[in-house]
């Protein structure tokens, strides 16, 4: 059995990683698109910059929670039959032991260099603006897709919705594109689709389940009823 699980902030909400639209959010008093944006990086690099390297400190403060855990579980059953696909650019689902983690939206352990598009993995500050180990011009950003920009890797996401056989979306909002569409694509070629989210979405009627709850909980009793049913 082929199974898809999207995931949102929603799923890093219980370990302390704030989500984007439940209150103020993450973005901390900042307007989206002065720290989440080419156009915001442009004017201010050095503010971007330090949004990020807060965010990339506080993964320390933060541990996966039971719903990364049981996902991690899940993946030791079904191996390779089983894709995270995550907006998230945290790395709690890593260290809650999955391997089979798409980040669409990047990855904050990541840096791209903007002059030869070469990623490093980094755990360090960029605010000093760091030589890029590959080409050593000093031009090296956040690895995360800020809007406007592509996703990251969606020809292997769409050809994982194609082959699903489940679709699971945990703590998504389903307010940005393409992972808002990912249900239908998923639904149009046969895939049962389900919704674990804490309230109702704009999506809910477009699953063929819907299931209200903390990630926390409803996940890990959503994987021990598929493994049972195995
Ligand atoms: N358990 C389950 N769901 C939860 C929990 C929880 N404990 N806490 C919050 N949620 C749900 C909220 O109800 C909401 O639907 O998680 C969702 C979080 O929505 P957003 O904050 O919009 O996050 P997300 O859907 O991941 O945003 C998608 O938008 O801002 C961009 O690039 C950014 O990746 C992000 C993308
Ligand atoms: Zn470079």
């Amino acid at each position: 059995m082929n199974v898809v699980v999207l995931t949102g902030a929603g799923i890093s909400a219980e370990s302390g990683v704030p989500t984007f639209r439940d209150s103020d959010g993450l973005w901390e008093g900042h307007d989206v698109m002065e720290v989440a944006s080419p156009e915001g990086f442009r004017h201010n690099p050095s503010l971007v910059q330090r949004f990020y390297d807060l965010r990339r400190a506080h993964l320390a403060k933060v541990r996966p929670n039971a719903a990364h855990q049981a996902l991690a579980r899940l993946e030791r059953s079904l191996g390779d039959d089983l894709l995270v696909i995550t907006q998230n650019v945290d790395d709690l689902h890593e260290r809650a032991g999955s391997r089979n983690v798409l980040h669409m939206h990047g990855e904050l352990r990541s840096a791209l260099c903007l002059a030869c598009g070469e990623r490093f993995p980094w755990e360090r500050d960029l605010a000093h603006a760091p030589p890029c180990p590959g080409c050593t011009s000093a031009s090296l950003r956040p690895d995360v897709v800020w809007f406007g920009e592509m996703p990251y890797r969606m020809d292997e996401a769409l050809y994982a919705l194609q082959q699903a056989d489940l679709f699971v979306a945990v703590g998504t909002s389903a307010q940005v594109q393409p992972a808002a569409a990912f249900v239908h694509w998923a639904a149009e070629q046969g895939a049962r689709t389900m919704e674990i989210n804490l309230a109702s979405t704009l999506s809910s009627d477009d699953f063929d389940e819907s299931r209200q709850g903390p990630a926390g909980e409803l996940v890990p009793r959503w994987v021990d009823e598929l493994l049972r049913s195995r």
